[in-house]
């Protein structure tokens, strides 16, 4: 069944599914934590694309779920939480009013990223010049009107040197 199998990537490293509500996309996000644990070859920064409403907070409340039993908040007034989590800790970022270079410093981002645990990031839209080269991006689309509680998830594993990296 769709909602309860393992993520298993494409050969172009992609995963794409349709959600239809609130708990398939938390059910997506403890599958995807499962996938990063259970191969820790894969990158443990996950780049959350999607506007407001989208599900970005849902599919890190199941992703932190697998790992933690911590409850997650929505951190757009404190920008980091951190949830200790097992076999590492969970650093869940909102980029939203991120404005800048000196507001990221401000958040510690960069410190954030030498440190050993997952990172989840809303809003990486926001600072597509700081996202690593090697990360997990999790595109979440709510456009189709005729279902409102249908979502377009599509998963996908970019690489440092992927031609889809338009770093400058
Ligand atoms: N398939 C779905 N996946 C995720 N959320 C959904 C879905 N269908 C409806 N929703 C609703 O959309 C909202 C998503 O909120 P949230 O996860 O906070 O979004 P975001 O963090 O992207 O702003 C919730 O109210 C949720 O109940
Ligand atoms: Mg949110």
């Amino acid at each position: 069944m769709t909602h309860s199998e393992k993520i298993r990537l494409s050969p172009d490293n992609r995963y794409s599914v349709v959600t239809r509500g609130v708990v398939e996309t938390e059910s997506l996000g403890r599958r995807l934590a499962a996938l990063l644990r259970d191969n820790p070859s894969l990158p443990r920064y996950v780049a959350l694309f999607g506007g407001l409403g989208a599900g970005k907070t849902s599919f890190v409340r199941g992703f932190v779920s697998e790992l933690s039993t911590a409850r997650v908040k929505s951190p757009t007034f404190v920008l980091v939480q951190e949830y200790p989590a097992s076999p590492a800790p969970v650093f869940h970022f909102d980029m939203y009013r991120i404005e800048g270079e000196d507001d990221l410093y401000s958040v510690g981002y960069y410190d954030y990223l030498i440190k050993d645990g997952f990172i989840l990031v809303e809003w990486s839209e926001r600072i597509p010049w700081a996202l690593p080269g090697e990360r997990i991006e999790v595109a979440i689309k709510n456009d189709d009107v005729s279902s409102p509680d249908s979502r377009q998830i599509s998963i996908s594993l970019q690489k440092e040197d992927g031609y889809e990296n338009t770093r400058t």
